[in-house]
């Protein structure tokens, strides 16, 4: 029997191993962490992430092929086959910090495998790591092997949270770039091997180590860039009448471009683009191109330019003070249908409001009050550390209440920021929050999820994002 380890019971290492040990019951998977409650919520009824389809996928498998310990070692020394899934952050500290990419967890990860090794193993690159790490981590390996060989592969991975199970049975493609050489090239006909097991052949690419690493960074790169397209438009709607939707719709058909990840908002967020790209522009400043660096970093500006955008139109709607207000906050997590909040676009509005002393009230279907004061509380990129790295008891904000019921948060409210497209957000009983509110009510909507006609039929002043504006906010512009 094959036996695979995966280190990282992650966003990624835990949906996709799960899925491995479902595809392919011939295998024997095992996830391993350093952090302890994480393995104990992967071995509850309560999984430490929410990923719709994951309960499901880890009940049928767990116990039978798939395994989630804390015993890393005995795991990494009996493997084949070693995932390597460790967060991978952004420095914040000395060379390059703010943009390359912190390889700390990953470096020590394969000192670890070179120090418990035993026999040969495929050690594969799943985290996204900058071009040319495959090398840095050969020599690791190769210094501390006493003899044992290892064939170092690249197969990022392109899930997308909230559709990670679907993705991973579907994937668009599977990436694998190893070395070309005969050895080079068994390790990935062996990784071949397994996801072969549900994956269409044509949808299993090979390349070059450099060509995998560099396609996950610029996949990234390119997804991030098409929002921040539409999100610069949508500045640009706001202006002078055109609405992003329409205008995004008659884009989107040119079969050229498509009609995905065109849809105008406050800003995009998650624990990739941003650290993706940074780590892009990194790469091409140390390699000479700061003209190439500089277009990318462009990509980022919009999105923080889109996100204190919002905050302004949200203060200046509000008679340019929201001092002492409250304004209910709809919505927490990058985006809908999980829980994750790292660099979630809510953490700089709310920010922002916090700065000119409003009061927020959070309601998110998702996300816990502990999670979101340590989110206000901490600094950019320290986000990126596992939880059980970080300080554990942030100063609560104080400014800051969360509830588990939207009729809570926005009761009393003068204004509400809808800042994650959660599906219920859509059919709340906005006539019934309207009359709770104080007046004038204010609904800025971050998502374009809501109908903005019917909500001012109800009596809200309403902005959404690149739409022809309320008569209310065209007397009171904001530009960031
Ligand atoms: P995560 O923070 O959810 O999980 C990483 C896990 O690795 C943590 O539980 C941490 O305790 C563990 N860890 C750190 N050092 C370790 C060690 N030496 N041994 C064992 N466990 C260790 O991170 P996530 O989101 O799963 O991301 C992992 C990598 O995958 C990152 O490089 C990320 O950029 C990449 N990625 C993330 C995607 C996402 O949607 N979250 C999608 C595609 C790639």
């Amino acid at each position: 029997m094959v036996k695979i380890c995966c280190l990282g019971a992650g966003y990624v290492g835990g949906p996709t191993m799960a899925v491995i040990a479902l595809k392919c019951p011939a295998i024997e998977v095992c996830v391993v962490d350093i952090s302890v409650p994480r393995i104990a919520a992967w071995n509850s009824d309560q999984l430490p992430i929410y990923e719709p389809g994951l309960d499901e996928v880890v009940k049928q498998c767990r116990g039978r092929n798939l395994f989630f310990s804390n015993d890393i070692e005995k795991h990494v020394a009996e493997a084949d086959i070693i995932f390597v899934s460790v967060n991978t952050p952004t420095k914040t500290r000395g060379l390059g910090a703010g943009k390359a990419a912190d390889l700390t967890y990953w470096e020590s990860a394969a000192r670890m495998i070179a120090d418990v090794a035993k026999s040969d193993k495929i050690v594969v690159e799943k985290s996204t790591v900058p071009v040319k790490t495959a090398e840095a981590i050969e020599k690791i390996l190769a210094h501390n092997s006493k003899g044992i060989k290892f064939q170092i592969l690249s197969n990022p991975e392109f899930l997308a949270e909230g559709t990670a199970i679907e993705d991973l049975f579907k994937p668009d493609r599977v990436l694998i770039g190893g070395r070309e050489t005969p050895e080079g090239q068994k390790a990935v006909k062996a990784l071949k091997d397994v996801y072969a097991n549900w994956v269409p052949e044509d949808r299993i690419l090979t390349t070059n180590l450099w060509s995998a690493e560099l396609s996950k960074l610029a996949a990234n790169a390119f997804l991030a860039q098409r929002i921040s397209s539409v999100n610069a438009i949508s500045a640009l709607c706001e202006a002078t009448g055109a609405n992003v939707a329409e205008v995004a719709y008659a884009v989107g058909k040119d079969s050229r471009i498509g009609p995905k990840f065109l849809n105008a908002s406050v800003g995009f967020g998650g624990s990739c683009f941003q650290k993706d790209i940074l780590n892009l522009v990194y790469i091409c400043e140390c390699n000479g191109l700061p003209e190439v660096a500089n277009y990318w970093k462009q990509v980022i500006k919009i999105n923080d330019y889109q996100k204190s955008r919002f905050v302004n139109r949200v203060v200046s709607s509000m008679f340019n003070t929201v001092s002492g207000k409250k304004i209910a906050v709809l919505g927490f997590a990058f985006k809908k249908d999980t829980g994750d909040t790292r660099e979630t676009a809510a953490i700089d509005v709310c920010k922002g409001l916090l700065g000119d002393k409003a009061k927020i009230s959070i309601y998110d279907p998702q996300v816990t009050e502990e999670q979101i004061q340590r989110d206000l509380a901490m600094n950019k990129f320290d986000w990126d550390h596992p939880i059980h790295l970080q300080p554990m008891s942030p100063t609560a904000v104080k400014q800051v209440s969360v509830t588990w019921d939207a009729y809570e948060a926005t009761k009393g409210a003068h204004g509400i920021c809808i800042l994650t497209e959660w599906d219920e957000f859509k059919t709340l009983d906005y006539k019934k929050i309207y009359d709770s509110m104080q007046k004038p009510a204010f609904l800025f909507d971050g998502r374009n999820v809501i109908d903005a006609e019917k909500m001012r039929e109800i009596g809200f002043i309403v902005y959404s994002i690149g739409k022809p504006l309320d008569p209310w906010l065209k007397d009171m512009p904001a530009v960031a």
